[in-house]
């Protein structure tokens, strides 16, 4: 019985969580690729695994103009309406891919 009660609240709790940064994730699939395996546009580096604190200094930084490349404007576009909460779930997201 405490076993099931278990695996059930282990269940519940990481679909829940993956559900969030996965849903976020998707409109950033169509330059980073579906599992963050691509290079955006031929320009990013590969961010599949990415340490969560790194994803999140990285958007953060776009967001305040902090970080980045030469393309920077354009993920700052993509970041602008993202909440700290967002930004976490995704980051989190993102170190789970392979
Ligand atoms: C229209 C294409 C496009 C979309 C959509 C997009 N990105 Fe990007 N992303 C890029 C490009 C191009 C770069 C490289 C920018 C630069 O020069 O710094 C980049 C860079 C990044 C980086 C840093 C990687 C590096 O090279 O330093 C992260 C992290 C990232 N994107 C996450 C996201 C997330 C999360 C989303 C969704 C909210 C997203 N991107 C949506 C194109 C895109």
């Amino acid at each position: 019985m405490k076993k099931l009660a278990l695996a059930l609240l282990i269940a519940g709790s990481s679909s829940l969580f993956a559900a969030d940064g996965a849903a976020l994730f998707g409109k950033c699939a169509s330059c980073h690729g579906a599992k963050g395996e691509k290079a955006a546009l031929g320009k990013s580096q590969i961010i599949a695994g990415w340490d969560a604190a790194k994803t999140e200094t990285a958007l953060k930084g776009y967001k305040d103009g902090s970080y980045g490349g030469a393309m920077k404007n354009l993920m700052k576009g993509q970041v602008a309406t993202l909440s700290d909460d967002d930004v976490k779930a995704l980051a989190t997201y993102i170190a789970t891919l392979k």
